[in-house]
Protein backbone atom coordinates (compact mmCIF):
# COMPACT_ATOMS: atom_id res chain seq x y z
CA UNK A 1 0.00 0.00 0.00
CA UNK A 2 1.20 3.20 -0.83
CA UNK A 3 1.58 5.96 1.88
CA UNK A 4 -1.54 8.14 0.34
CA UNK A 5 -4.18 5.81 0.03
CA UNK A 6 -6.34 4.90 2.76
CA UNK A 7 -6.54 1.16 3.81
CA UNK A 8 -9.23 -0.74 2.72
CA UNK A 9 -9.00 -3.67 4.71
CA UNK A 10 -7.88 -4.54 8.29
CA UNK A 11 -6.77 -6.82 10.89
CA UNK A 12 -6.84 -6.77 14.32
CA UNK A 13 -4.58 -9.06 16.08
CA UNK A 14 -4.92 -9.14 20.22
CA UNK A 15 -2.69 -11.07 22.76
CA UNK A 16 -2.98 -11.02 26.54
CA UNK A 17 -5.95 -10.59 28.58
CA UNK A 18 -9.98 -10.59 28.24
CA UNK A 19 -9.72 -7.28 27.90
CA UNK A 20 -7.62 -6.59 24.93
CA UNK A 21 -9.78 -9.10 23.80
CA UNK A 22 -12.83 -6.87 24.72
CA UNK A 23 -10.60 -3.39 23.14
CA UNK A 24 -9.65 -5.41 20.20
CA UNK A 25 -13.83 -5.81 19.20
CA UNK A 26 -14.24 -2.38 19.58
CA UNK A 27 -11.28 -1.20 17.59
CA UNK A 28 -12.59 -3.32 15.15
CA UNK A 29 -16.07 -2.13 15.27
CA UNK A 30 -14.72 1.64 15.27
CA UNK A 31 -12.61 0.36 11.99
CA UNK A 32 -15.67 -1.49 10.17
CA UNK A 33 -17.96 2.08 11.44
CA UNK A 34 -15.49 3.46 8.95
CA UNK A 35 -16.09 1.30 5.97
CA UNK A 36 -13.34 -1.14 6.20
CA UNK A 37 -13.36 -4.70 6.16
CA UNK A 38 -12.05 -7.12 8.84
CA UNK A 39 -9.94 -9.82 6.79
CA UNK A 40 -8.77 -13.19 8.70
CA UNK A 41 -5.42 -12.64 8.23
CA UNK A 42 -2.68 -10.03 8.80
CA UNK A 43 -0.67 -10.27 5.87
CA UNK A 44 -3.98 -10.07 3.44
CA UNK A 45 -4.80 -6.52 5.09
CA UNK A 46 -4.06 -3.25 4.38
CA UNK A 47 -3.69 -2.21 8.26
CA UNK A 48 -2.90 -4.31 11.48
CA UNK A 49 -3.76 -3.73 14.64
CA UNK A 50 -1.24 -4.91 17.11
CA UNK A 51 -3.37 -4.88 20.41
CA UNK A 52 -0.37 -5.80 22.68
CA UNK A 53 0.41 -7.37 25.86
CA UNK A 54 2.80 -6.07 28.72
CA UNK A 55 2.50 -8.75 31.10
CA UNK A 56 4.39 -11.59 29.74
CA UNK A 57 8.19 -12.26 29.34
CA UNK A 58 9.79 -10.24 27.05
CA UNK A 59 6.43 -9.03 25.73
CA UNK A 60 8.26 -5.83 23.49
CA UNK A 61 10.70 -8.16 21.74
CA UNK A 62 7.80 -10.13 20.77
CA UNK A 63 6.01 -7.01 19.37
CA UNK A 64 9.36 -6.36 17.02
CA UNK A 65 9.17 -9.92 15.72
CA UNK A 66 5.34 -9.82 14.94
CA UNK A 67 6.22 -6.76 13.36
CA UNK A 68 9.17 -8.30 11.23
CA UNK A 69 6.30 -10.85 10.50
CA UNK A 70 3.74 -8.72 9.11
CA UNK A 71 6.18 -8.68 5.78
CA UNK A 72 5.12 -9.60 2.53
CA UNK A 73 7.20 -11.77 -0.10
CA UNK A 74 7.49 -8.86 -2.03
CA UNK A 75 9.03 -6.50 0.74
CA UNK A 76 5.70 -4.17 1.10
CA UNK A 77 4.13 -4.56 4.36
CA UNK A 78 0.97 -3.34 5.74
CA UNK A 79 0.31 -0.03 7.67
CA UNK A 80 1.16 -0.90 11.42
CA UNK A 81 -0.47 0.21 14.51
CA UNK A 82 0.67 -0.90 17.63
CA UNK A 83 -2.14 -0.71 20.62
CA UNK A 84 -2.31 -2.05 23.69
CA UNK A 85 -0.20 -2.11 26.90
CA UNK A 86 3.32 -2.11 25.55
CA UNK A 87 2.10 0.72 23.31
CA UNK A 88 1.55 2.27 26.34
CA UNK A 89 4.28 1.73 27.99
CA UNK A 90 7.31 1.72 25.33
CA UNK A 91 5.29 3.81 22.57
CA UNK A 92 8.18 6.55 21.87
CA UNK A 93 10.67 3.50 21.65
CA UNK A 94 8.68 1.91 19.35
CA UNK A 95 8.47 4.90 17.16
CA UNK A 96 12.09 5.50 16.77
CA UNK A 97 13.22 1.43 16.81
CA UNK A 98 10.55 0.48 13.59
CA UNK A 99 10.09 2.66 10.79
CA UNK A 100 7.07 0.46 9.73
CA UNK A 101 5.30 1.19 12.55
CA UNK A 102 2.99 4.28 11.67
CA UNK A 103 0.80 4.64 14.55
CA UNK A 104 1.30 4.22 18.31
CA UNK A 105 -1.60 4.03 20.44
CA UNK A 106 -3.08 3.61 24.03
CA UNK A 107 -5.48 1.69 25.94
CA UNK A 108 -7.43 4.65 26.54
CA UNK A 109 -6.60 7.17 23.43
CA UNK A 110 -8.02 4.11 20.68
CA UNK A 111 -11.35 5.96 19.98
CA UNK A 112 -9.07 7.95 18.15
CA UNK A 113 -7.74 5.27 15.77
CA UNK A 114 -9.55 6.49 12.38
CA UNK A 115 -8.11 9.96 12.38
CA UNK A 116 -5.09 8.68 13.89
CA UNK A 117 -4.84 6.17 10.62
CA UNK A 118 -5.83 8.26 8.26
CA UNK A 119 -3.16 10.51 9.14
CA UNK A 120 -0.49 7.53 8.66
CA UNK A 121 -1.68 6.98 5.26
CA UNK A 122 -1.06 10.55 4.35
CA UNK A 123 2.00 9.64 5.11
CA UNK A 124 2.67 10.71 8.44
CA UNK A 125 2.65 9.01 11.94
CA UNK A 126 1.09 9.60 14.76
CA UNK A 127 1.36 8.64 18.58
CA UNK A 128 -1.33 9.01 20.88
CA UNK A 129 -0.79 7.53 24.77
CA UNK A 130 -2.62 10.17 26.83
CA UNK A 131 -4.40 8.55 30.12
CA UNK A 132 -8.32 10.09 30.74
CA UNK A 133 -10.35 7.05 29.99
CA UNK A 134 -13.89 8.89 29.75
CA UNK A 135 -14.18 10.39 26.36
CA UNK A 136 -13.26 6.58 24.99
CA UNK A 137 -16.44 4.64 25.40
CA UNK A 138 -18.45 7.44 24.18
CA UNK A 139 -16.85 7.42 21.18
CA UNK A 140 -17.09 4.37 20.29
CA UNK A 141 -19.69 2.83 18.01
CA UNK A 142 -22.77 0.88 19.88
CA UNK A 143 -22.20 -2.70 19.90
CA UNK A 144 -24.32 -4.28 17.19
CA UNK A 145 -23.50 -8.25 17.12
CA UNK A 146 -22.20 -10.06 19.54
CA UNK A 147 -20.93 -14.18 19.92
CA UNK A 148 -23.17 -16.05 22.44
CA UNK A 149 -20.79 -14.98 25.60
CA UNK A 150 -19.79 -11.45 25.48
CA UNK A 151 -17.13 -9.18 27.14
CA UNK A 152 -17.98 -5.96 28.81
CA UNK A 153 -15.39 -3.90 30.52
CA UNK A 154 -17.41 -2.25 33.47
CA UNK A 155 -13.97 -0.96 35.33
CA UNK A 156 -10.69 -0.10 34.11
CA UNK A 157 -7.09 0.61 35.54
CA UNK A 158 -5.77 -0.04 38.89
CA UNK A 159 -5.02 1.47 42.25
CA UNK A 160 -3.31 -1.58 44.48
CA UNK A 161 0.45 -1.16 42.93
CA UNK A 162 1.44 -4.58 43.20
CA UNK A 163 5.37 -4.43 43.02
CA UNK A 164 5.76 -6.68 40.46
CA UNK A 165 2.71 -5.13 37.99
CA UNK A 166 3.09 -2.96 34.99
CA UNK A 167 -0.91 -2.22 35.14
CA UNK A 168 -0.96 0.66 37.39
CA UNK A 169 1.49 2.05 35.12
CA UNK A 170 -0.18 1.13 31.51
CA UNK A 171 -3.34 1.27 32.54
CA UNK A 172 -3.52 4.65 35.04
CA UNK A 173 -5.72 4.68 38.17
CA UNK A 174 -8.80 2.88 38.16
CA UNK A 175 -11.77 4.28 36.47
CA UNK A 176 -15.87 2.58 37.11
CA UNK A 177 -17.90 3.05 33.71
CA UNK A 178 -21.30 4.48 34.80
CA UNK A 179 -24.40 2.24 35.38
CA UNK A 180 -26.49 3.59 32.67
CA UNK A 181 -24.11 2.76 29.78
CA UNK A 182 -23.48 -0.65 30.81
CA UNK A 183 -27.15 -1.18 31.41
CA UNK A 184 -27.51 0.04 27.80
CA UNK A 185 -24.35 -2.04 26.18
CA UNK A 186 -25.72 -4.82 28.31
CA UNK A 187 -28.78 -5.11 26.42
CA UNK A 188 -27.12 -4.22 23.01
CA UNK A 189 -24.92 -7.58 23.43
CA UNK A 190 -27.88 -9.06 24.49
CA UNK A 191 -29.94 -7.91 21.15
CA UNK A 192 -26.93 -9.02 19.52
CA UNK A 193 -27.01 -12.75 20.39
CA UNK A 194 -25.60 -12.96 23.52
CA UNK A 195 -26.58 -15.35 26.21
CA UNK A 196 -23.69 -14.59 28.75
CA UNK A 197 -21.79 -11.76 29.77
CA UNK A 198 -18.65 -11.29 31.64
CA UNK A 199 -18.11 -8.73 33.33
CA UNK A 200 -14.19 -7.24 32.66
CA UNK A 201 -12.01 -5.34 34.69
CA UNK A 202 -8.63 -4.99 36.19
CA UNK A 203 -10.25 -5.03 39.32
CA UNK A 204 -13.69 -5.63 38.36
CA UNK A 205 -15.04 -6.01 42.12
CA UNK A 206 -13.95 -2.44 43.08
CA UNK A 207 -16.36 -0.94 40.25
CA UNK A 208 -18.72 1.17 41.68
CA UNK A 209 -21.37 3.67 40.54
CA UNK A 210 -24.78 5.85 41.05
CA UNK A 211 -27.38 3.65 39.73
CA UNK A 212 -30.09 4.90 37.48
CA UNK A 213 -31.92 5.93 41.13
CA UNK A 214 -29.18 7.98 41.96
CA UNK A 215 -28.11 5.41 44.59
CA UNK A 216 -24.37 4.19 45.12
CA UNK A 217 -24.10 0.58 44.05
CA UNK A 218 -20.89 -1.92 43.76
CA UNK A 219 -20.51 -4.78 41.50
CA UNK A 220 -23.61 -6.67 43.27
CA UNK A 221 -26.03 -3.91 41.83
CA UNK A 222 -24.69 -3.96 38.92
CA UNK A 223 -25.09 -7.71 38.46
CA UNK A 224 -28.48 -7.56 40.07
CA UNK A 225 -29.70 -5.17 37.40
CA UNK A 226 -28.30 -7.33 34.63
CA UNK A 227 -29.74 -10.10 36.11
CA UNK A 228 -32.81 -8.72 35.52
CA UNK A 229 -32.37 -8.67 31.55
CA UNK A 230 -35.02 -11.54 30.32
CA UNK A 231 -32.84 -12.52 27.45
CA UNK A 232 -29.45 -12.72 29.09
CA UNK A 233 -29.22 -16.25 31.16
CA UNK A 234 -25.23 -15.97 32.54
CA UNK A 235 -23.28 -13.24 34.50
CA UNK A 236 -19.87 -13.84 35.00
CA UNK A 237 -17.22 -11.07 36.44
CA UNK A 238 -13.18 -11.39 36.40
CA UNK A 239 -10.46 -10.22 37.68
CA UNK A 240 -11.41 -9.63 41.28
CA UNK A 241 -9.07 -8.21 44.43
CA UNK A 242 -9.06 -10.20 47.55
CA UNK A 243 -9.86 -7.11 49.23
CA UNK A 244 -12.84 -5.77 47.07
CA UNK A 245 -15.07 -8.52 47.98
CA UNK A 246 -17.22 -7.23 49.73
CA UNK A 247 -20.20 -8.99 51.46
CA UNK A 248 -23.26 -7.48 49.15
CA UNK A 249 -20.79 -9.33 46.36
CA UNK A 250 -20.43 -12.40 48.40
CA UNK A 251 -24.04 -12.54 48.96
CA UNK A 252 -24.86 -12.00 45.35
CA UNK A 253 -23.23 -15.21 44.81
CA UNK A 254 -25.45 -16.84 46.98
CA UNK A 255 -28.72 -14.91 45.58
CA UNK A 256 -28.70 -14.33 42.05
CA UNK A 257 -28.94 -17.86 39.78
CA UNK A 258 -27.82 -16.24 36.89
CA UNK A 259 -24.84 -15.59 38.42
CA UNK A 260 -22.09 -18.25 37.77
CA UNK A 261 -20.65 -20.16 40.33
CA UNK A 262 -17.23 -19.21 39.59
CA UNK A 263 -14.36 -16.52 40.68
CA UNK A 264 -11.06 -15.86 39.79
CA UNK A 265 -9.57 -14.42 42.74
CA UNK A 266 -5.87 -14.54 42.38
CA UNK A 267 -3.39 -14.74 45.23
CA UNK A 268 -0.46 -14.81 44.27
CA UNK A 269 1.76 -16.60 46.65
CA UNK A 270 1.16 -18.57 49.92
CA UNK A 271 3.76 -17.01 51.93
CA UNK A 272 2.64 -13.77 54.07
CA UNK A 273 6.04 -12.58 53.79
CA UNK A 274 6.10 -12.95 50.00
CA UNK A 275 2.61 -11.27 50.21
CA UNK A 276 3.79 -8.03 51.91
CA UNK A 277 6.57 -8.16 49.38
CA UNK A 278 4.67 -7.88 46.59
CA UNK A 279 2.30 -5.58 48.50
CA UNK A 280 -1.09 -7.64 48.36
CA UNK A 281 -2.30 -5.96 51.51
CA UNK A 282 -4.04 -9.52 52.06
CA UNK A 283 -2.62 -12.80 53.82
CA UNK A 284 -3.03 -16.38 52.84
CA UNK A 285 -5.33 -16.14 56.29
CA UNK A 286 -7.59 -13.62 55.40
CA UNK A 287 -7.58 -15.28 51.94
CA UNK A 288 -8.87 -18.65 52.64
CA UNK A 289 -11.75 -16.71 55.39
CA UNK A 290 -12.62 -15.05 52.47
CA UNK A 291 -12.79 -17.88 50.55
CA UNK A 292 -14.76 -20.12 53.45
CA UNK A 293 -17.55 -17.45 53.73
CA UNK A 294 -17.73 -17.95 50.19
CA UNK A 295 -18.49 -21.30 49.86
CA UNK A 296 -21.36 -21.17 52.94
CA UNK A 297 -23.39 -19.02 50.45
CA UNK A 298 -22.48 -21.01 47.32
CA UNK A 299 -21.37 -24.17 47.96
CA UNK A 300 -20.14 -25.21 44.64
CA UNK A 301 -18.00 -22.51 43.37
CA UNK A 302 -15.58 -23.13 41.29
CA UNK A 303 -12.37 -21.53 42.29
CA UNK A 304 -9.49 -19.62 39.70
CA UNK A 305 -6.10 -18.17 40.64
CA UNK A 306 -3.02 -16.41 39.44
CA UNK A 307 0.42 -17.44 41.15
CA UNK A 308 3.74 -16.28 40.43
CA UNK A 309 6.74 -18.39 41.49
CA UNK A 310 9.93 -16.96 42.66
CA UNK A 311 9.13 -13.45 43.50
CA UNK A 312 12.56 -12.07 44.49
CA UNK A 313 13.74 -13.40 47.58
CA UNK A 314 11.00 -16.02 47.52
CA UNK A 315 12.86 -19.40 49.32
CA UNK A 316 11.72 -22.74 48.75
CA UNK A 317 9.82 -23.22 51.92
CA UNK A 318 7.88 -19.53 51.02
CA UNK A 319 7.35 -21.18 47.91
CA UNK A 320 6.62 -24.39 49.77
CA UNK A 321 3.82 -22.29 51.24
CA UNK A 322 2.04 -21.47 48.24
CA UNK A 323 1.55 -25.32 47.25
CA UNK A 324 0.13 -25.73 50.62
CA UNK A 325 -2.81 -22.51 49.77
CA UNK A 326 -3.50 -24.99 46.33
CA UNK A 327 -4.04 -27.81 48.43
CA UNK A 328 -5.98 -26.06 50.72
CA UNK A 329 -8.15 -24.57 48.02
CA UNK A 330 -8.93 -27.04 45.41
CA UNK A 331 -8.67 -25.00 42.72
CA UNK A 332 -10.76 -25.84 39.16
CA UNK A 333 -8.62 -23.99 37.22
CA UNK A 334 -5.48 -21.54 37.36
CA UNK A 335 -2.96 -19.43 35.83
CA UNK A 336 0.62 -19.90 37.32
CA UNK A 337 3.90 -17.16 35.79
CA UNK A 338 7.64 -17.39 36.19
CA UNK A 339 8.33 -13.89 38.10
CA UNK A 340 9.49 -11.33 35.32
CA UNK A 341 10.56 -7.99 36.19
CA UNK A 342 8.96 -4.97 34.56
CA UNK A 343 10.64 -1.96 33.98
CA UNK A 344 9.39 0.99 36.04
CA UNK A 345 7.94 -1.49 38.87
CA UNK A 346 9.30 -1.83 42.27
CA UNK A 347 9.82 -5.00 42.22
CA UNK A 348 12.30 -5.03 39.38
CA UNK A 349 15.31 -2.93 41.15
CA UNK A 350 14.80 -5.72 44.06
CA UNK A 351 17.83 -7.79 45.18
CA UNK A 352 18.10 -11.87 44.99
CA UNK A 353 16.59 -12.66 42.24
CA UNK A 354 15.58 -16.44 42.17
CA UNK A 355 18.12 -18.88 39.35
CA UNK A 356 16.26 -19.48 36.45
CA UNK A 357 16.73 -23.10 36.97
CA UNK A 358 15.03 -22.77 40.42
CA UNK A 359 12.11 -20.75 38.69
CA UNK A 360 11.42 -23.67 36.29
CA UNK A 361 11.02 -26.42 39.18
CA UNK A 362 8.92 -24.43 41.18
CA UNK A 363 7.03 -23.36 38.39
CA UNK A 364 7.04 -27.38 37.16
CA UNK A 365 6.02 -28.35 40.86
CA UNK A 366 3.14 -25.90 41.05
CA UNK A 367 1.16 -26.65 37.59
CA UNK A 368 1.81 -30.10 38.34
CA UNK A 369 -0.23 -29.49 41.49
CA UNK A 370 -2.77 -27.12 40.04
CA UNK A 371 -2.97 -29.95 37.09
CA UNK A 372 -4.22 -32.36 40.30
CA UNK A 373 -6.42 -29.78 41.57
CA UNK A 374 -8.57 -29.65 38.20
CA UNK A 375 -9.11 -32.96 37.76
CA UNK A 376 -10.29 -33.67 41.10
CA UNK A 377 -12.69 -30.86 40.55
CA UNK A 378 -13.89 -32.57 37.32
CA UNK A 379 -14.09 -35.33 38.88
CA UNK A 380 -16.14 -34.54 41.91
CA UNK A 381 -18.89 -32.32 39.02
CA UNK A 382 -19.17 -36.28 37.42
CA UNK A 383 -22.83 -37.74 37.55
CA UNK A 384 -23.69 -33.99 38.10
CA UNK A 385 -26.42 -32.37 35.33
CA UNK A 386 -25.74 -28.76 34.23
CA UNK A 387 -26.90 -26.72 31.31
CA UNK A 388 -23.99 -25.86 29.04
CA UNK A 389 -23.66 -22.96 26.85
CA UNK A 390 -22.70 -23.92 23.17
CA UNK A 391 -19.79 -22.09 21.76
CA UNK A 392 -18.69 -23.47 18.85
CA UNK A 393 -18.27 -27.03 17.17
CA UNK A 394 -15.85 -29.75 18.16
CA UNK A 395 -13.42 -31.20 15.84
CA UNK A 396 -14.82 -34.64 15.31
CA UNK A 397 -18.47 -34.85 13.21
CA UNK A 398 -21.45 -33.89 15.30
CA UNK A 399 -19.51 -32.89 18.19
CA UNK A 400 -20.41 -29.58 20.16
CA UNK A 401 -18.03 -27.38 23.02
CA UNK A 402 -19.72 -25.02 25.17
CA UNK A 403 -19.25 -24.13 28.81
CA UNK A 404 -20.80 -25.32 31.70
CA UNK A 405 -21.71 -23.41 34.77
CA UNK A 406 -18.33 -23.64 36.34
CA UNK A 407 -16.47 -22.77 32.99
CA UNK A 408 -15.28 -26.21 32.42
CA UNK A 409 -14.97 -27.01 28.53
CA UNK A 410 -17.81 -29.80 28.14
CA UNK A 411 -17.65 -31.76 24.81
CA UNK A 412 -21.16 -33.95 23.40
CA UNK A 413 -22.79 -34.51 20.81
CA UNK A 414 -26.28 -33.98 18.98
CA UNK A 415 -27.32 -31.27 16.93
CA UNK A 416 -27.63 -28.42 17.88
CA UNK A 417 -26.17 -24.28 17.02
CA UNK A 418 -24.19 -21.91 18.67
CA UNK A 419 -25.83 -20.26 21.49
CA UNK A 420 -28.13 -23.01 22.65
CA UNK A 421 -28.77 -23.87 25.68
CA UNK A 422 -27.86 -27.95 26.41
CA UNK A 423 -28.84 -29.95 29.64
CA UNK A 424 -26.69 -32.72 29.91
CA UNK A 425 -25.14 -34.92 32.34
CA UNK A 426 -21.53 -34.89 32.79
CA UNK A 427 -19.96 -38.30 32.05
CA UNK A 428 -16.37 -38.13 32.10
CA UNK A 429 -13.52 -35.68 33.17
CA UNK A 430 -9.74 -34.87 32.26
CA UNK A 431 -7.99 -31.77 34.06
CA UNK A 432 -9.08 -29.79 31.14
CA UNK A 433 -12.22 -30.84 29.75
CA UNK A 434 -15.43 -32.94 30.28
CA UNK A 435 -17.41 -35.19 27.96
CA UNK A 436 -21.22 -34.55 28.57
CA UNK A 437 -24.31 -36.92 27.98
CA UNK A 438 -27.03 -34.92 26.53
CA UNK A 439 -30.36 -35.10 28.75
N1 LIG B 1 5.86 -11.42 36.52
C1 LIG B 1 5.12 -12.56 36.50
N2 LIG B 1 3.78 -12.59 36.52
C2 LIG B 1 3.14 -11.40 36.57
N3 LIG B 1 1.83 -11.10 36.60
C3 LIG B 1 1.71 -9.76 36.62
N4 LIG B 1 2.91 -9.19 36.60
C4 LIG B 1 3.84 -10.18 36.58
C5 LIG B 1 5.25 -10.21 36.56
N5 LIG B 1 5.98 -9.11 36.60
C6 LIG B 1 0.76 -12.10 36.66
C7 LIG B 1 -0.04 -12.01 37.96
C8 LIG B 1 -1.33 -11.38 37.51
C9 LIG B 1 -1.46 -11.97 36.11
C10 LIG B 1 -2.42 -11.29 35.21
O1 LIG B 1 -0.16 -11.87 35.60
O2 LIG B 1 -0.25 -13.30 38.45
O3 LIG B 1 -2.43 -11.71 38.35
FE1 LIG C 1 -1.60 -5.63 38.93
FE2 LIG C 1 -2.03 -6.02 41.56
FE3 LIG C 1 -3.55 -4.28 40.17
FE4 LIG C 1 -3.82 -6.94 39.75
S1 LIG C 1 -4.24 -5.85 41.68
S2 LIG C 1 -3.69 -5.30 38.17
S3 LIG C 1 -1.70 -7.64 39.99
S4 LIG C 1 -1.37 -4.08 40.56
Amino acid sequence: MSATTAPKTFHVKSFGCQMNVYDGERMAELLGAQGMTAVGKGEDADLVVLNTCHIRERATEKVYSDIGRLRRDDGSAPLIAVAGCVAQAEGEEIMARAPSVKVVVGPQSYHHLPEMVARAAAGGRATETDMPAEAKFAALPKRRKSGPSAFLTVQEGCDKFCTYCVVPYTRGAEISRPFNDLVEEAKLLVAGGAREITLLGQNVNAWGSEDDKGRMVGLDGLIRALAAEPDLERIRYTTSHPNDMTDGLIDAHGEIDKLMPFLHLPVQAGSDRVLKAMNRSHTVESYLALLDRIRVVRPDIALSGDFIVGFPGETNSEFEETLRVVDAVGYAQAFSFKYSPRPGTPAATMADHVSAAEMDERLQRLQAALQRNSLAFNQKTVGNKCTVLVERKGRQAGQWLGKSPWLQSVHFTGEYAVGDLVDVELVEAGPNSLSGRVL
